[in-house]
């Protein structure tokens, strides 16, 4: 879809809201009533949203198998992912991202589609096999060269280039060759990869190293529904994690060596999440320490250069190996912490347990969204950045990711109304305002998603984006809630 297409559409939706305006201005029929009736229209001071801070960064992301397609273009390796996906049985409607969206080779027209949003950033990722098919070795200029371009075309555009080196596509060859993951050879192979990109990837200032440890780890080596479909013994996954967190560590000294001065670097994590089931001092207590000794495995590791006695202990003969060494690299100091942050994972009490914390049950009428791990819990943006600042002790915080998937089917006159999209994106974006209002560092926002995309085991069945997407035809559509997030960003405020 051209720029222009995606501008018209957008000022479309954003004529409803200015239709229903203009409906309600009609039953004034003198200047007087009219004043009054702007009066009353004015939301009183306690219902207004406050603004943003001046230079607040909003953003969208993707991330590249999700996107990209052209998976045997020009020199790209396989990944885990591609393996994963053709596997029977694994993607719920038997779908790949070979084709996906296509993004490889209509960039420039989904750059258009960031630009008509009014975002100033985009968070995208790097195939990593596109780079290095091998995995280490060998690099593929080519691969590289499609990275440069995008990225010259975000910055032409005005937008913020913000790359993530590791969102998942592992190439194929590390995991054949070492076992992905479960090898520390494979944290080796990421900090040459990190520091290639950094070299040459010169647009680029900010690096994400790697996308939700907390997920991919868990997902694709313990419980095996996510690629590479294993389920390793709880030592071997905290060793797996282990050697993710010293990928990161390696990661930030490689890009800090490599690349242009002032490069900033840190990771995207799931935190998991806890929020205070009722909030009283002792509750929130309680939180605090859950979300650190949940946390401990990534997060904590890397924020304070060890891994907590709790998480020590829990784990037992079950405790990842290492060095003291080991522990040093994977403490180096990060620019930023990057929290995606979707649905509450943990309500908390206080407890008087030597942990300090009870995790209660969920009950099954927990309202979620349209996936079902989406649990809709608008205070988890208020609570889970508030307690990670306080804990590590952060000045800078990303939400790297939020968003919801909803049913965005199209109306008979064309268009998506996600209204629902739109009530989680409201109640979620007045919590963050709430926490930045009360002082919590965060500095910018990356909306899930720009567009539909490949969502992993769900396949095309769960959409995620702004812009509707057709499969078949990739005509792109923007959805009610481009319009609501436009205005957002353009008010740098949750409405008037
Ligand atoms: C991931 C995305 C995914 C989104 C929605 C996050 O876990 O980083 O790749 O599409 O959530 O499920």
């Amino acid at each position: 879809m051209s720029a222009d297409v995606s501008r018209r559409d957008l000022a479309k939706l954003a004529g409803l809201a200015a239709l229903g305006a203009a409906a309600g201005a009609k039953a004034a029929d003198n200047k007087a009533a009219d004043n009054k009736a702007a009066d009353n229209e004015t939301p009183a001071p306690a219902d207004r949203a406050a603004p943003f801070p001046k230079d607040f960064l909003w953003g969208t992301a993707t991330s590249s198998y999700q996107i990209e397609g052209a998976v045997d273009e020009d020199g790209r390796g396989k990944s885990i992912w591609d393996i994963f996906s053709h596997t029977p049985g694994k993607i719920e409607d038997g779908s790949t991202g070979d084709r996906a969206n296509e993004h490889y080779h209509r960039y420039k027209d989904d750059v258009a589609l960031i630009k008509a949003l009014g975002v100033k950033a985009y968070r995208f990722s790097i195939a990593w096999p596109r780079v290095f098919p091998d995995g280490s070795g060998q690099p593929n200029p080519k691969g590289l060269d499609f990275y440069n371009r995008l990225v010259d075309e975000l910055l032409a555009n005005g937008i913020e280039p913000y790359a993530t080196l590791y969102h998942w596509d592992l190439p194929q060859a590390l995991q054949d060759r070492v076992g992905g993951w479960q090898s520390s050879d494979t944290s080796k192979a990421f900090a040459d990869y990190s520091a290639y990109i950094a070299a040459r990837l010169t647009g680029v200032k900010t690096i994400f190293t790697v996308n939700e440890v907390g997920r991919f780890v868990n997902f694709g080596y313990g419980w095996g529904i996510d690629a590479p479909g294993l389920k390793l013994p709880a030592a071997q996954l905290n060793q797996a994690r282990h050697h993710v967190a010293l990928a990161h560590g390696l990661a930030v000294q490689a890009i800090r060596a490599s690349g242009r001065a002032g490069t900033r670097v840190g990771a995207a994590e799931n935190i998991a999440a806890c929020v205070p089931a009722i909030v009283t001092p002792e509750n929130i207590r309680a939180a605090e320490i859950a979300t650190r000794e949940l946390n401990a495995g990534f997060l904590g590791v890397v924020l304070e250069g060890k891994y907590t006695d709790g998480f020590l202990a829990y784990a037992g003969a079950d405790a990842p190996k290492f060095t003291p060494d080991e522990l040093r690299i994977i403490g180096t100091p990060n620019d930023f912490v990057g929290l995606n942050i979707y649905a509450p994972q943990y309500y908390v009490t206080a407890s008087d347990r030597a942990s300090g914390f009870r995790v209660l049950p969920f009950p099954t009428s927990f309202p979620h969204m349209n996936s079902e791990w989406l649990r809709v819990g608008p205070e988890v943006i208020y609570w889970a950045p508030r307690l990670a600042a306080k804990i590590w002790n952060i000045d800078t915080i990303y939400i790297s990711e939020n968003g919801t998937s909803s049913e965005d089917k199209i109306s008979a006159d064309g268009q998506v109304y996600d209204l629902d999209r739109i009530m989680f994106l409201r109640n979620y974006l007045t919590q963050m305002q709430r926490a930045i209002a009360e002082g919590v560092p965060i500095r910018g926002y990356f909306l899930w998603s720009l567009m539909d995309n490949f969502e992993w085991i769900y396949g095309y069945g769960k959409r995620f984006g702004l812009y509707r997407v057709d499969f078949e035809t990739q005509a792109r559509v923007p959805k009610l809630s481009a319009a609501f997030y436009r205005d957002v960003v353009m008010r740098n405020a949750i409405g008037v």
